[in-house]
């Protein structure tokens, strides 16, 4: 095929698209979201702030941003059905597995079951500015948002035998989340110091996270929303799509991946162990390295400070004394310095997940959480682009093969 070239591995230098949500400067370490810096951000606004920033382009009015808020929590409750979805899964079934079949399943609810609000109508529509497909969007968008954190609190429930529980109104977004969770963190007098409210502190550590896991341009699982969405199925069908890809440990399965390497180290002093193995290719350092971000990860070093203000409420987990003896070994390590292998994002947010009182495999749940408003913005983006919707269909370089003819099953040797 003249012309066709196979992108670098990985797509390590393709753009697919063109984008005005998230910077990301690799060389330097800069995150920008619209624009803003994520320390700003991640200082000063709040999750559905920056939620509406990301999907809309804007920081909201006052008013905007209560009528934003007040439909995502109207949105977060689910059909009763959704129980019985639930609880046809094993006990044990991981987390994600439920939480990725769960947003599919929304799609039965708010996709094909509505056709209007899906395919070429809708969009083209939308596109145009159509006022009536553009609120059609924006509720897809609220559902999703409202009730990503009911299907993971679900996910979390069902593994404890335990009932679903409908969280207050009147609480923020993280906050109503974590009640619905009503986890017994390691330190359980948390519930009661606050009257069974989640503790302010860690209300507080869960809006950052999720700030600061809410977009990252075109990540895999981002890429896989856009190229599923690309054919025009529900919105929630792309998602699904995008929470499998996020499944996967070289991406948001990280930070389950980083608290099991260190528990496997054990101490500070089998690191240096450890680090040989991970040079001889025999374990990965988890939570190291980016495809971007070839100095740092600006939000490794926010998300470190968020760990100590959970720590002074929860206790400090030993296992910070192995992840800190590893990350100071591993960046005045020449193999990791050499390949610019820094902390990213999962490599200290596991512990803060572990201190509050999460199991491991429910950490890239929440991880999913916050990034379905990134692939939400994406998604938007692509939905009412001027040019319109075109199916991602790539080529491929043929290496098979030339024309041969069939042999009958009695002729094969
Ligand atoms: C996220 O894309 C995003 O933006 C993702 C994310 C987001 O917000 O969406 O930031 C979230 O997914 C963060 C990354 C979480 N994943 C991990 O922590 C898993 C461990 N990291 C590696 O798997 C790896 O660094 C990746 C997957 C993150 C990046 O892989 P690349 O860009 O393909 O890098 P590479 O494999 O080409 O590595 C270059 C070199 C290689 O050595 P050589 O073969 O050239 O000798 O660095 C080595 C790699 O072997 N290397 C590592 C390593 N990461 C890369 N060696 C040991 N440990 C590692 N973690």
């Amino acid at each position: 095929e003249r012309g066709l070239r196979v992108a670098d591995r990985g797509f390590l230098n393709t753009a697919v698209i063109e984008s005005h949500i998230t910077y990301i400067d690799g060389d330097n370490g800069v995150l920008r979201y619209r624009g803003y810096p994520i320390e700003q951000l991640a200082e000063r606004s709040s999750f559905l702030e920056v939620s509406y920033l990301l999907i809309y382009g804007a920081l909201p009015s006052a008013s905007q941003l209560s009528h934003f808020t007040s439909e995502v929590l109207l949105h977060g409750p689910i059909h009763s059905d959704a129980e019985g979805f639930f609880r046809a899964f094993r006990y044990d079934a991981h987390p994600m597995s439920m939480l990725t079949s769960a947003f599919a399943y929304l799609g039965s609810y708010y996709g094909e079951a509505n056709p209007s609000l899906q395919g070429q109508d809708l969009f083209t529509k939308a596109a145009k500015g159509d006022p009536a497909a553009l609120q059609n969007m924006d509720r897809q968008i609220f559902r999703l948002i409202g009730k990503a954190t009911t299907l993971a609190a679900m996910a979390y429930r069902i593994r404890q035998g335990r009932d679903f529980v409908v969280p207050p109104t009147g609480m923020s977004y993280a906050e109503s989340f974590l009640y619905q969770l009503d986890h017994l963190s390691p330190t359980d007098h948390l519930s009661e110091l606050h009257s069974n409210k989640p503790h302010p502190v860690l209300v507080k550590a869960l809006d950052i996270l999720f700030i600061l896991h809410a977009d990252h341009e075109m990540n895999a699982s981002s890429t896989t929303v856009l190229q599923t969405g690309s054919s025009l199925p529900d919105p929630f069908s792309a998602v699904a799509a995008g929470c499998a890809s996020l499944y996967g440990p070289l991406h948001g399965g990280a930070n389950e991946a980083v608290i099991r390497m260190l528990v496997s180290i054990g101490s500070p002093k089998n690191v240096p162990a450890f680090l040989e193995a991970v040079k001889k290719r025999q374990k990965v350092l988890s939570g190291f390295g980016h495809r971007v971000y070839k100095t740092s990860d600006p939000r490794s070093f926010i998300i470190r400070k968020v760990a100590d203000e959970v720590f002074a409420v929860t206790g400090r987990d030993p296992l910070l004394d192995t992840a800190m003896a590893l990350h100071d070994a591993a960046l005045k390590d020449d193999y990791f310095v050499s390949r610019k292998l820094a902390p990213n994002v999962d490599f200290w947010s596991g512990l803060i997940y572990r201190a509050m009182g999460f199991p491991m495999d429910f950490f890239p749940v929440l991880f999913v959480v916050p990034r379905v408003v990134g692939w939400v913005a994406h998604w938007r983006q692509m939905m009412l682009s001027p040019s319109g919707v075109k199916i991602w269909r790539p080529r491929q370089l043929y290496l098979g093969p030339s024309t041969r003819d069939y042999v009958p099953l009695e002729e094969r040797t």
